[in-house]
């Protein structure tokens, strides 16, 4: 197993998504130093010294604690730091709450890391997305969130289960709000190359059954809250994923969340659709083809979110 050469990783936080992240990238080699930083000094101890434990068997160094300057030299700092859903809450009753952590943390990862790579992980992400964006001045390529990179796992995963297909090669997307207002995008979601209604390997699949696994993928997160606590393994992963997206510059087409300026008609507001990621960051794709219908249904989520950001006054 090879790891990304001379890059380092920052996670932020060191509750259970931000241990779990610096898990997967260890054991992915999404990075060859990976840091996790938190302010509760023994709580991150803790985790660094498990995770390092750990080390014979990958082959990335681990450090971190609560000190600053285990963020200096950060070529991607990850941030999952902020109040997680009690069951049944949604995520932008988070908002006020975590943008307030937000402006605390910022401006001295920043100050610490300032050529690297922002990625929000906190909910509601897409919300908090913009919030980093104003705190910190920074591109909008340079500071994006993980959006639905999760979300559209869990639809390749429940398609690919349905199809009897491997998972890879289910092609399709999440897109929106990483929350209640995601939707698909059936209209270009295809396995291996042939559109999801007219796959025949097996029954055909009803549009009746498509809604249901859209539902299923938009409620997947309160399932599992409502369950254990708290998302932390799947996350992990797919934090992972970008994060080695951005430090190997693969130019991997992602559905992360980023401030749009124009595209879809949308200004000012960062949701999911597929991206561009790589070493300098995020960046939408322009010429994906959505539906009138899905036109419509990601302008809602753009409202949904620019409703949160109002009642933040940002
Ligand atoms: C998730 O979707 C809670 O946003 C987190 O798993």
């Amino acid at each position: 197993m090879g790891v990304v050469e001379n890059s380092k990783l920052t996670v932020v936080g060191a509750g259970s998504v931000g241990a779990s992240l610096a898990y997967a990238a260890l054991i992915r080699g999404s990075a060859s130093e990976v840091a996790l930083y938190d302010i509760a000094a023994a709580k991150v101890e803790a985790e660094v010294l498990d995770l390092a434990h750990g080390t014979q068997f990958t082959d990335a160094r681990v450090s971190g604690g609560d000190d600053l300057a285990v963020v200096e030299g950060s070529h991607v700092v990850v941030v999952t730091a902020g109040a997680k859903q009690a069951p049944g809450q949604t995520r932008l009753e988070l908002a006020e709450t975590n943008a307030r952590i937000l402006e605390r943390v910022l401006p001295s990862l920043l100050e610490r890391a300032p050529d690297a790579v922002f990625v929000l992980v906190t909910n509601p992400v897409d919300v908090l997305t913009v919030v980093a964006r104003q705190i910190t001045g920074l591109p909008a390529n340079r500071v994006f969130g993980s959006g639905t990179v999760l979300d559209t796992s869990r639809l390749r995963w429940l398609l690919a289960r349905r199809a009897g297909v491997t998972t890879s090669s289910v092609h399709a997307d999440i897109v929106g709000e990483h929350g209640d207002t995601e939707f698909p995008l059936w209209s270009n979601a295809r396995i291996g190359p042939v559109p999801i209604l007219d796959w025949r390997g097996g029954d055909p699949f009803t549009l009746a059954e498509l809604d249901e696994i859209a539902h299923e993928v938009r409620n997947a997160a309160y399932t599992v809250i409502r369950g254990k606590g708290a998302t932390n393994s799947a996350i992990g992963l797919a934090g992972a994923r970008i994060v080695e997206a951005v430090l190997d510059d693969e130019h991997a087409v992602l559905p992360v969340s980023t401030v749009l300026s124009g595209l879809h008609g949308i200004d000012g507001v960062a949701l999911s659709v597929p991206s561009l990621v790589g070493g300098d960051g995020a960046f939408p794709l322009e010429g994906v083809p959505f539906s009138p219908d899905e036109e419509a249904l990601l302008r809602a989520s753009a409202g949904a979110i620019r409703a949160s950001l109002e009642t933040l006054g940002r």
